[in-house]
């Protein structure tokens, strides 16, 4: 019960390929259509089941009648009601969510998903792969980061001396900052929304207050905006879920659902394309040339391991 659920989705996903052998026949177009499809409907099934199981509750299992979220909601939350019914404002948040997180380019996880895809393995185990480049914290845990900066911080008159620390070189403001975005990212604007929509029904996160007045402070300041940092996609994410009630080891979990679907369209395009060949990056060897060694018969004999 305490295996961390996004190491259960990786396996668990990655085990789907065992189910589904007809998958290796990844140039016939129906069958890669239907693993498409059962990849799509079956991670939050998955993600669904690890979450019950981290916290020691039966499974809920899918309601056909609801949408895509919906039944998300209802394999997370669904108690002893014999019908469950997501709330409206939830689900949307979540369909808003899901969308915004759908793909998003070369990122990691999907360089990882063509990487491992190149070598024509089945499409479960190169999401397997690329889910488990989304588990790295440095891809699908900045938002679980923000939290963490927000309880650090704890209130709203310790931000100035927190923004000092991060101009002195002392950290990073988690949340803010793009490698492709210079400006405000799109999604962080239409998240921050969606934000407001959730927490009236949830009840306002207090972290909250902190994270607008770390944001209203960075945006003024010459140091951010010199360096064109802007609140990306993960600053208000983790606020949401943290008031839905998700523990932070969901987060990641929530992010690898709806990118599947960018995962799986950027492998099918990297399949169809006529001129792809197998991943391979070209290494220039840049180490020494020589290097001195100590012959066998010379080394000091070490004690064998018990
Ligand atoms: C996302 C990120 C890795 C992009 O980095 P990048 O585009 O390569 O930017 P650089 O590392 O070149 O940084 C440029 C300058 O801005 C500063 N900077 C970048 N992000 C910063 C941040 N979040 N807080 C404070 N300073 C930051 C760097 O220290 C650097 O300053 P310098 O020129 O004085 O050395 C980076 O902004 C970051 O670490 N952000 C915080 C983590 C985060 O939110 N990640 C989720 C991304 S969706």
């Amino acid at each position: 019960h305490d295996a961390h659920p996004m190491g259960m989705l990786v396996s668990s996903v990655g085990a789907l390929s065992t189910f589904y052998t007809e998958a290796k026949h990844i140039f016939d177009q129906e069958l890669r259509k239907k693993q498409t499809y059962r990849l799509i409907a079956k991670m939050p099934t998955l993600a669904g089941f690890a979450y019950r199981h981290s916290i020691g509750m039966p499974y809920s299992y899918p309601d056909n009648d609801l949408s895509y979220t919906g039944n998300f909601l209802n394999m997370m939350f669904k108690m002893t009601e014999l019908k469950y019914k997501p709330n409206p404002v939830i689900e949307k948040a979540f369909d808003v969510l899901f969308i915004l997180h759908a793909d998003h380019e070369q990122n990691c996880s999907t360089s990882a998903m063509r990487g491992v895809g190149s070598s024509h393995v089945d499409p479960y185990c190169a999401v397997a792969a690329a889910a488990a480049a989304l588990y790295g914290p440095l891809h699908g845990g900045a938002n679980e980061a923000v939290l963490r900066m927000l309880m650090e911080i704890g209130s709203k008159d310790k931000v100035p001396e927190f923004i000092k620390k991060v101009k002195e070189g002392q950290g990073k403001l988690m949340g803010f900052g793009h490698r492709v975005y210079k400006n405000y990212d799109p999604r962080a604007k239409i998240i921050k929304q969606i934000a407001d929509n959730v927490f009236q029904v949830t009840g306002r996160n207090p972290l909250l207050d902190i994270a607008l007045e770390l944001e209203r402070i960075a945006l003024e300041d010459d140091y951010f905006i010199k360096r064109k940092l802007y609140p990306n996609v993960d600053f208000y994410s983790g606020l949401i879920y943290q008031s839905m009630g998700l523990p932070m080891d969901m987060f990641p979990v929530l992010f690898a659902i709806p990118r599947t679907s960018g995962w799986v369209a950027q492998w099918e395009e990297m399949l169809l394309d006529s001129e792809q060949k197998i991943a391979r990056p070209r290494q220039i060897y840049q180490g020494a040339a020589k290097r001195d060694f100590v012959p066998i018969d010379k080394r000091r004999p070490v004690s064998p391991l018990l």
